[in-house]
């Protein structure tokens, strides 16, 4: 009973923590659902999105981020990365490869400027899902209401700057025409001219002015990025896929073997 309650409590506290939807105000292009993420689909074995996403982390998050419950050298290692391209490259300051990746960002300094600390990012995509973590970061859009001129359609009010402005471009938040539903859900349509009638509606995310990456480019990386940080929280994801193979195999050895014993012993019972 006891049991059946915590996860009464646990349902109920997924349902109210979101706010129209896991991703937040995020809405989809024909502008239909609202808080409904964009999939993306994590592939470990995809060495080279691992790499293109280890490098934009180590350039455009680690100065604020930190991946402490991992080790470079394990990173390097998983991602085929030889240690001394990636000390070159991705590794900043006197660390060592043998070291945790745990930046040395002051968390009340950090506190101090950002009003929140920029939490540590190992174990992020266990905790919100692939498909949440891309969509907040191709979420970022202009907001002068912000202190950081800066908003997120997933995270409303974010405390992080738009740290992919150059990449990315200037994104905004636009209103545009779309189809106007009829009450039994089809289009609604003009009685006389047949034509399917408009409403304005707002919250669409729009490139005004491309960054160093095209759209597509952009979105690419993002992916390359979450495919990183989900490999993070799981590395040894691939490892134990490879030896659960050999665990089904035997137990399927085992089970013929203990058959034929069974046989073995029950010619003795006769
Ligand atoms: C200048 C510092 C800074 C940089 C650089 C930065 N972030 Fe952040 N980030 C923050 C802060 C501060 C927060 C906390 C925001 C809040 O809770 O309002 C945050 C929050 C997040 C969150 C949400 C965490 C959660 O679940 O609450 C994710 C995911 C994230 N950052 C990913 C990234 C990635 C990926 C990059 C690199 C592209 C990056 N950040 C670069 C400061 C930074």
């Amino acid at each position: 009973m006891k049991f059946l309650t915590l996860i009464l409590a646990f349902m109920s506290l997924q349902l109210f923590s979101a706010e129209g939807g896991p991703c937040g105000h995020f809405l989809s292009e024909d502008g239909l659902e609202e808080g409904k993420c964009e999939e993306f689909k994590a592939d470990h074995t995809d060495k080279e999105s691992l790499q293109k996403g280890a490098q934009i982390f180590m350039n455009y998050c680690y100065g604020c981020h930190s991946l402490k419950y991992g080790r470079y050298n394990r990173v390097a290692r998983d991602l085929g990365i030889p240690e001394d391209l990636f000390q070159e490259n991705l590794m900043f300051g006197d660390q060592k490869m043998g070291d945790l990746m745990s930046i040395g960002m002051d968390q009340s300094e950090a506190k101090d400027w950002f009003g929140v600390a920029p939490p540590d990012l190992t174990l992020e995509t266990a905790l919100r899902g692939t498909d949440w973590v891309y969509t907040y970061l191709i979420s970022f859009y202009e907001d002068e209401t912000r202190p950081l001129g800066v908003n997120n359609k997933v995270y409303q009010n974010v405390a992080m700057p738009n740290v992919l402005r150059d990449i990315q471009g200037l994104q905004v938040s636009t209103c545009k025409q779309v189809p106007k539903l009829a009450a039994n859900g089809g289009l609604s349509q003009d009685p006389l001219s047949g034509e399917v009638i408009t409403e304005e509606q707002c919250g669409f995310l729009q490139i005004e002015q491309e960054g160093e990456m095209t759209a597509e480019e952009f979105k690419e990386s993002m992916k390359n990025l979450t495919n990183f940080l989900s490999y993070m929280s799981d590395p040894i994801k691939e490892e134990r896929k490879y030896i659960g193979k050999f665990v089904i195999l035997y137990l399927l050895i085992f089970t013929v073997l203990s058959y034929l014993l069974y046989r073995e012993f029950k010619k003795d019972v006769h």
